[in-house]
């Protein structure tokens, strides 16, 4: 029998004042599209921010429905939006924000396994990594450098 250690490595950023000036954009624009969230079900509102190669910003957000499981996390809203509406483009650094309106927490909001599954799929699509970065209504912001941090042994295109 043999032991294997995965090692995952954040950052962890005190707010958005501690993040460089060019992620606080893509915070912002996360932020926004978060309050435009279509979520009467769940009252967890989550919106998304893409920075692709030409510096495109690309947003999405969650959109629930009656038929529960028809909905969509707003990551996979915005990667797919951008993947159509843009295929030659890659994805630089993705950041998520979202809250309950419900509950009062701060806690970095941290992408489900499908979109984990998803990112992992555009990075393996483009050869190269997609930062990740999460939060919460205010306070910390947590870091991926890559969607391995998240998904360690992840299912690919390799095995098939
Ligand atoms: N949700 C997202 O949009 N992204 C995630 O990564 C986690 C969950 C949405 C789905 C649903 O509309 C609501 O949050 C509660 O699960």
């Amino acid at each position: 029998m043999k032991s294997k250690q995965v090692i995952s490595n954040f950052d962890i950023y005190n707010n958005r004042l501690d993040l460089p000036k060019s992620i606080r954009l893509l915070f912002d624009a996360a932020e926004d599209a978060r309050q435009n969230a279509y979520a009467p079900y769940s009252k967890f509102q989550v919106g998304a921010a893409l920075l692709l190669s030409n510096d495109n910003i690309v947003i999405g957000n969650n959109q629930e429905n009656a038929a529960y499981p028809s909905g969509l996390c707003a990551e996979r809203v915005a990667i797919f939006h951008a993947a159509a509406q843009y295929p030659e483009l890659s994805i630089e650094k993705i950041f998520i924000s979202g809250t309950s309106l419900q509950n009062n927490t701060n806690q970095p909001v941290a992408p489900c396994g499908s979109c984990r599954q998803v990112i992992s799929e555009y990075e393996t699509k483009q050869k190269h990594n997609i930062e990740i970065y999460f939060s919460g209504a205010s306070g910390a912001i947590i870091k991926a450098h890559s969607i391995q941090d998240l998904l360690p042994f992840a299912f690919n295109s390799s095995i098939l």
